[in-house]
């Protein structure tokens, strides 16, 4: 008989898998997207090559790159019983299950049948997000539907235009490419191993997506940038914020945006989105929420050596822009399908379906009592 063993809450530690797509944590604190370094790639890459590195394997050269923004652009239009169910969806839902939702009708629509052609349904994806959270935000907040396709080249950029209704600034769109570049893929996360998971039941790709989508909305993972503005928001000076945040601690609270189940010292998408957020807060002219933040991040490390995630600079970032708390997350998830849609190519390729065991805590075998019998 094998013995079974339970090595960690959370299958903290355990390797669960084979990946060539990403390493988290390797090399100390490092991130690397198929051996590229993420803070080069933040630096000198658009998101778009990314995703196609991630999806594809290696970098696009110019021409690539130029069909691959053309492909995406061509695919943004959606499908009107898509707009049709989306206007249903009531202005209080959360937009994580308006995208869930969302992702989940597009299956039905454009079912995937042929996995030959999974990576035409990737790259729909990822071009139809953006249309699919901004057609129902216009609808159900301003009442108008909005046309999903604009001419901006970018996805971050696309973003914008949908949700403001007018090209971005070049820092705007700059900055939206470096979110969406740190928020693309992170190894075996919960979110990717639910994606794998489904996968590898040989399930189609909108399903894995949507399951996935299901997984990062809770605020233990994606949710995390939202919960975190919901925090510093109400805090108007570095004072308030080391008073309510030491009372947070001291009442065993889990402060939002910090620590991480990897990495030990630093998350290494911390230094790049805080470094755009301090540009938007000057282009902003912001006198209150970059410093507040910037004192929870000492007073966190100086009380618990907690840094902060990814997630808790991308809150102000996300607020210069302009964009609504409520939609944090969803970006996240028009970042992250590439990450999921190469996982599941991935699980595909070389599949096995994932069925762990657990260690039995019931009660012992016993005789089954009848109905008349039972007090
Ligand atoms: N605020 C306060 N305390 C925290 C904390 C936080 N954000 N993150 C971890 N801790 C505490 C834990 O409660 C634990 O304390 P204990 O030993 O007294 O129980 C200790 O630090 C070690 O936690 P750790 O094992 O490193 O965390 P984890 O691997 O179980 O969980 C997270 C990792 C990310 C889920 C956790 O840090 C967290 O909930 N962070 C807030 C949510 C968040 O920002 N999520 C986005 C992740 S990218």
């Amino acid at each position: 008989m094998v013995e079974k063993t339970l090595t960690g809450a959370g299958l903290r530690g355990q390797v669960a898998g084979q990946t060539s797509i990403c390493t988290v944590g390797s090399q100390g604190n490092g991130l690397h997207y198929r051996g590229y370094d993420i803070e080069e790639l933040a630096d000198k890459a658009s998101f778009e090559e990314v995703a196609f590195l991630l999806l594809r394997g290696e970098l696009p050269n110019e021409a690539e790159l130029s069909q691959y923004r053309q492909k995406l652009r061509e695919r943004r239009k959606l499908p009107d019983d898509l707009c049709a169910v989306l206007e249903k969806l009531p202005a209080n839902s959360h937009p994580m299950d308006v995208l869930r939702s969302g992702c989940s009708v597009l299956g039905n629509l454009e079912q995937e049948t042929d996995f030959a052609k999974q990576m035409d349904v990737a790259d729909r994806l990822l071009a139809a997000f953006p249309g699919i959270i901004c057609y129902w935000y216009q609808f159900a907040h301003n009442g108008r539907r909005i046309d999903t396709e604009s001419n901006s080249d970018s996805i971050g950029g696309h973003f914008l235009h949908l949700l403001h209704g007018k090209a971005p600034s070049k820092l705007f769109e700059k900055v939206m490419n470096v979110s969406l570049i740190l928020y693309a893929e992170h190894e075996f996360n919960a979110s990717t191993f639910t994606a794998r998971v489904c996968a590898s039941t040989l399930s189609d790709m909108h399903s894995c997506v949507t399951a996935a989508i299901g997984s990062l909305r809770g605020p233990l993972h994606g949710g995390a940038n939202e919960a975190a503005m919901a925090m510093i928001e109400n805090w108007r000076s570095e004072e308030e914020a080391l008073t309510k945040l030491k009372a947070k601690l001291d009442a065993k609270e889990k402060v939002m945006g910090f620590g991480h189940a990897i990495y030990r010292t630093r998350d290494p998408r911390n230094a790049v989105i805080k470094y755009w957020s301090k540009e938007l807060a000057k282009a902003y002219g912001d006198d209150c929420l970059y410093r507040v933040s910037e004192a929870v991040e000492s007073f966190m490390w100086e009380q618990k050596k907690l840094f902060p995630n990814a997630d808790f600079f991308h809150a102000s970032a996300y607020h210069f822009m302009g964009i609504p708390t409520a939609l944090f997350t969803p970006i996240f998830v028009c970042s992250r399908v590439s990450g999921w849609a190469a996982h599941v190519m991935e699980q595909r390729a070389n599949n096995r379906i994932i069925r762990p065991s657990a260690d039995y805590t019931g009660p012992a075998a016993r005789a089954f009592i009848p109905l008349v019998e039972r007090p």
